[in-house]
């Protein structure tokens, strides 16, 4: 069988236009939702991250407030600059671009910002929210899986679920929003044993290692008929790549996504999502 591709540009594009919507109605009641940046260093990946969602707050209506900081800004600086963007009425998301220079704590600046303007769904109140299942800003790339899911109607309820990953930002959200649709959900990491049968024993596998010299997903590993969602973005041979090689997993998956064009799309979309969604909250049109 050859499975169907998940096609995170079009999903990710009518997010966008919801995002636009809800935009504009917000912008008609006198509210100019915006999202505030901060870029730490000069990594050119994470500069390219930052200017590809200026680009796409553009293009829904988003204002953005740029903030780029030298990599010797010391945690005292941080705190000050957070603080203000957080007693900003005029800012409604706060995004502080990772990897951290080694002398901020990641736990330390992102717990700083504001709950109701913690557009990546970091701090430790929204995280605790999440597992409560009551959170209204979630992490982003998880969310994004969801709709993706969602959209092509893939049910997760009595689902056998595998998560190759357990990072803050991925596995562990993952994890509670997957559970709160009544998915069985196995998460596994480095020192799992035996993934290649518990992979095998899933219904849906969510692959997000990142390294292809540490794992890659083959279909020897899959069941006839799974749905592969393949989070990672690395680089391979001088291509990007995920955790498989979708053209080879797609002949046994009944659903999979690319690597480019699958999951990423979604994330910045979501990010969007949960922008308007803190401007809401902060003129309470969203109730906490
Ligand atoms: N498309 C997007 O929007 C998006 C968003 C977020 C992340 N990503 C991509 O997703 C990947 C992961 O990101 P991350 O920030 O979560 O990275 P990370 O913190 O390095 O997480 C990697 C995970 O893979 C696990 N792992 C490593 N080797 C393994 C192996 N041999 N078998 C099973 N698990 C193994 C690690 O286990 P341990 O915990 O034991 O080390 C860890 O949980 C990266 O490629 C990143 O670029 C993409």
């Amino acid at each position: 069988m050859v499975g169907t591709k998940i096609d995170g540009v079009l999903v990710a594009s009518a997010v966008k236009d919801r995002v636009r919507n809800a935009v504009a109605e917000l912008k008609s009641r006198g509210i100019e939702p915006c999202l505030a940046t901060i870029l730490i260093g000069d990594n050119p990946a994470s500069a390219t991250y930052v200017k590809n969602k200026h680009k796409a707050c553009a293009e829904v209506g988003i204002l953005t407030k740029d903030h780029k900081l030298p990599s010797t800004i010391s945690q005292k600086e941080m705190n000050v600059l957070l603080d203000s963007l957080n007693l900003d009425n005029s800012v409604h998301g706060i995004l502080i671009q990772l990897p951290l220079p080694e002398q901020l704590g990641e736990f330390e600046t992102t717990s700083r910002i504001s709950p109701i303007k913690d557009v990546d769904g970091l701090t430790p109140y929204n995280v605790g929210l999440l597992s409560l299942g009551k959170a209204i800003l979630k992490a982003c790339t998880p969310s994004g899986i969801i709709e993706l899911l969602d959209h092509y109607s893939i049910d997760l309820e009595g689902k056998n679920v595998v998560i190759i990953n357990r990072s803050n930002l991925l596995g562990k959200p993952l994890y509670h929003l997957l559970l709160q649709r009544n998915a069985t959900v196995v998460t596994c990491h480095s020192k799992t044993k035996n993934l290649q049968k518990i992979c095998q024993d899933s219904d849906i596998i969510i692959t997000g290692v990142g390294d292809r010299t540490r794992f890659t997903l083959t279909p020897e590993m899959i069941q006839d008929g799974s749905v592969v969602i393949d989070v990672a973005t690395t680089r391979h041979d001088g291509k990007l790549v995920g955790d498989c090689d979708f053209d080879k997993i797609i002949q046994k998956a009944s659903f999979a996504s690319p690597v480019p064009g699958g999951v990423g799309p979604m994330t910045i979309a979501m990010l969007l999502k949960n922008t308007v969604t803190a401007a809401s909250l902060s003129e309470n049109i969203v109730r906490r």
